[in-house]
């Protein structure tokens, strides 16, 4: 299990990638001038159909003002950000990756939002939170990511309100192995794909009920259809944050989409309360 967290981690090392960001952020404006989360969007986005994707699911999830939110695997915390900046809430972020975790906490600071989003290393099997703190968790494209499903939701529930909100969005397994490598994993041996039917049979035992269930595959091709017909993506992009190999990364991910290998889940669940 540690191997697997040992390679998870590898895949998102991203070496120097604050200053990688300084340096592409130049672009934008000097470093005193204050960016909005919209800004960063085309490299804090870490999944597929970028922010729409994140403000589709916050609505679905009822995130409002006031609320407490988690982001599960916060990426480099672009969620996190337009969430706070949208709605007016508190988000905390907790990812495996410390590089990413630095760069979430550099870039909050780039759009003057420390006060309201703050980011942790931490392994979303290991929660570093009492029991019951939160409204709403976020998970978008992190499962993809871990094998001990059953802890991970077990996990997600402990640190949730009863009648709490949890929102995923994950690429699933659909037919057919993966061509690798993808955004989330170079190699299969840190790829844990469940189908969309294991995913929920996996989330309810942990002490769920499903609200909203939306398969995405078909907004996620043509997504993906469009991004490879419009040519390179604008600059700075999320190949300053996974590196150069990352325009093959996301052709894979939207090929086994195509190829019907792969497909994308949008769902909600209310966290029972506990004594039912
Ligand atoms: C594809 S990125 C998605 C990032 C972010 N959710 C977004 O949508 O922008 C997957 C993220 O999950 C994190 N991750 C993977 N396994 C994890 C684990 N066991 N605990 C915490 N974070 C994890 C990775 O470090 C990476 O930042």
């Amino acid at each position: 299990m540690n191997d697997v967290l040992d390679g998870v981690r590898d895949h998102y090392r991203a070496t120097g990638l604050t200053e990688r960001l300084k340096t592409a952020l130049a672009a934008l404006g000097p470093e005193d001038q204050q960016l909005t989360p919209q800004q960063l969007a085309a490299l804090d986005q870490f999944h597929t159909r970028g922010l729409p994707a994140t403000a589709e699911l916050a609505k679905l999830a009822g995130v409002t003002a006031g609320m407490s939110v988690l982001d599960v695997g916060s990426g480099v915390g672009g969620p996190a950000r337009f969430l706070a900046a949208t709605f007016g809430c508190q988000v905390t972020g907790v990812d495996l990756s410390e590089a990413f975790v630095g760069a979430s906490r550099y870039l909050t600071e780039r759009t003057g939002q420390s006060g309201q989003v703050s980011f942790e290393i931490a392994s979303a099997l290991e929660l570093p939170f009492d029991a019951g703190r939160f409204d709403v968790v976020l998970l978008q494209h992190v499962a993809m990511n871990i094998s001990d499903r059953t802890r991970l939701y077990r996990e997600i529930r402990r640190v949730l309100k009863s009648r709490g909100m949890f929102a995923i969005f994950d690429v699933v397994r659909k037919d057919g192995e993966p061509h690798y490598p993808v955004p989330w994993a170079r190699t299969p041996a840190t790829s844990f794909l469940l189908t969309a039917a294991a995913t929920r049979a996996a989330i309810e035992p942990a002490g769920f009920r499903t609200l909203a269930w939306h398969d995405d595959t078909e907004a996620a091709k043509t997504w993906f259809g469009q991004l490879f017909a419009s040519g390179p993506p604008p600059s700075p992009n999320l190949g300053v944050v996974m590196g150069p190999d990352f325009a093959q990364l996301a052709a894979n991910l939207g090929r086994n989409l195509m190829e019907g290998r792969v497909g994308v889940l949008t769902a909600v669940f209310e966290a029972a309360s506990v004594n039912s």
